[in-house]
């Protein structure tokens, strides 16, 4: 099962795609027919909402033909479409000037040009306003073939941007709330609309340097370590030693393969959020800082845990059963906090369109009804070997005799000898 799961995770990997494509065939021929002619470059950037644009540069005038289109949320009655240039030092959204067409309920589209500040990040409300830059043609489409929603416009380039290194900054969002005015709300948090800015050579189309292109990749060995090491291999140890220490199927090695998935479990996933630390510390305009929490306290916790095979037995015995209530309690928890992060983490990576969620939550369910079938045997047998409760199990009846006698083998376990390093719980509910 374990190969099959990295193997599936490895094919995931392998076969996503890099962060810019060639744009869509329909949207190219679209793009000719509407004056954009020769076009110099056509980019479509499937991990940032799909946003797909061309460009025409005439060299000698330093004019632009832009067409960004975008497929807006059918199912949502209202939405927008951005794009702009930034004329500072990097790609970012403050400072970026800006094209943005609406789509409303009532009032059809409607299309202005914004100047994005630092109040705008802020969460300060953001309402049309002069942009400098020559704008003519601006126009806000739906092309209903390709169903998508088209910004076009011809932009003369200001000298203080520069042709081979120019910011361009795209997003998309839904105006829940808003009224049917041009105030946009904000735009989603997931790292699609972090990652929805480039710096590129306007003569080639190439993107320069961008981080993007290198975190993207890093983010999905993030991904596949996190949930290999906490999320599969941590809950397979758990069910080892909830089931095999004694109840219902004692085997004397369950320790041992205890330790060995925890261990396992540990190195890999610390190794996964070192990874993600790396990743936090290089996105220098945003963080996702409830992520990052449930990262780090579940690696305090699970180092704690960890400490629990370097203790020895030979404490009294009500010590020893607070400690292992502890150990179990801890454990649940991180199981918890464990598969809730790992959603956390797919939601922010805006993989739940693809295979990511429905292959986690697949694991989970798997996991969860291992657990959940060993749960309802142990309690089978616990309840027949316990009251006698016979009705529940026919087959019981015939052992009876010797079920007494395990029964009060148990009861003198808990005094003394059998199983030295572990006080069973259960034996005590
Ligand atoms: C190109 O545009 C013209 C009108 O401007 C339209 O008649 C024609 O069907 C379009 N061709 C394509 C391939 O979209
Ligand atoms: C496209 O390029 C051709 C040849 O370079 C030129 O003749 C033509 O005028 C150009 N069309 C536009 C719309 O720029
Ligand atoms: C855009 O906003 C910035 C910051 O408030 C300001 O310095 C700049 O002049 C504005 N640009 C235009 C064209 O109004
Ligand atoms: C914009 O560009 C056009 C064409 O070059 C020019 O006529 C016009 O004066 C420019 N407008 C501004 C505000 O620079």
């Amino acid at each position: 099962m374990m190969l099959l799961v990295i193997l599936s995770f490895l094919s995931i990997f392998s076969f996503t795609n890099t962060h810019a494509h060639h744009c869509s065939n329909d949207f190219l021929s679209e793009a000719k027919n509407r004056s954009l002619i020769n076009i110099t470059f056509c980019k479509r950037y499937t991990e940032s909402n799909g946003v797909e644009v061309a460009i025409h540069l005439h060299e000698n005038t330093r004019k632009i033909d832009i067409m960004v289109g975008a497929k807006l949320k059918e199912e949502e009655e209202t939405g927008w479409l951005a794009w702009g240039l930034n004329p500072g030092e990097e790609a970012r959204m403050i400072g970026t000037q800006a094209l943005i067409g609406i789509k409303t309920k009532n009032k059809g589209l409607l299309k202005d040009t914004y100047n994005i500040t630092g109040y705008t990040k802020l969460g300060c409300q953001l309402l049309p306003s002069p942009i400098d830059l020559n704008i003519s043609n601006f126009k806000f489409i739906h092309i209903t073939e390709l169903e998508y929603h088209v910004i076009l416009a011809t932009i003369i380039l200001p000298n203080q941007y520069d042709l081979s290194r120019l910011n361009q900054v795209w997003q998309v969002g839904i105006n829940i709330g808003a009224v049917e005015t041009k105030e946009l709300k904000m735009h989603g948090k997931g790292l699609m609309n972090y990652d929805s800015s480039e710096t590129i050579n306007l003569r080639t189309g190439k993107g320069r340097g961008n981080r993007i292109h290198k975190s993207s990749k890093i983010r999905k060995v993030h991904g596949i370590l996190n949930i290999i090491g906490w999320g599969v291999v941590l809950p397979i140890g758990v069910i080892i030693a909830r089931n095999f220490r004694e109840f219902p199927l004692p085997w004397l090695g369950w320790k041992k393969c205890h330790i060995s998935c925890q261990t396992i479990g540990y190195l890999v996933g610390t190794t996964g959020w070192a990874v993600g630390i790396w990743l936090g510390k290089a996105s220098k305009y945003y963080s996702f800082p409830k992520h990052g929490t449930y990262g780090l306290l579940i690696f305090a916790f699970a180092t704690i845990q960890m400490l629990f095979f370097k203790l020895k037995p030979g404490e009294s015995d009500k010590y020893r059963m607070y400690r292992n209530m502890f150990h179990h309690v801890v454990g649940y928890s991180l199981m918890i906090g464990i598969c809730i992060n790992i959603l956390k983490g797919i939601h922010i990576i805006h993989l739940d369109y693809t295979s990511w969620k429905p292959t986690y939550l697949g694991i989970v369910s798997c996991l969860a009804f291992i657990f959940l079938v060993f749960e309802i045997v142990s309690w089978f047998k616990f309840l027949c070997d316990k009251f006698g409760l016979w009705i529940l199990c026919a087959k019981c009846i015939p052992n009876k005799e010797s079920n007494e006698k395990k029964g009060s083998k148990k009861d003198g376990k808990a005094q003394s000898q059998v199983q030295p390093s572990e006080t069973p719980i259960r034996a005590d509910n």
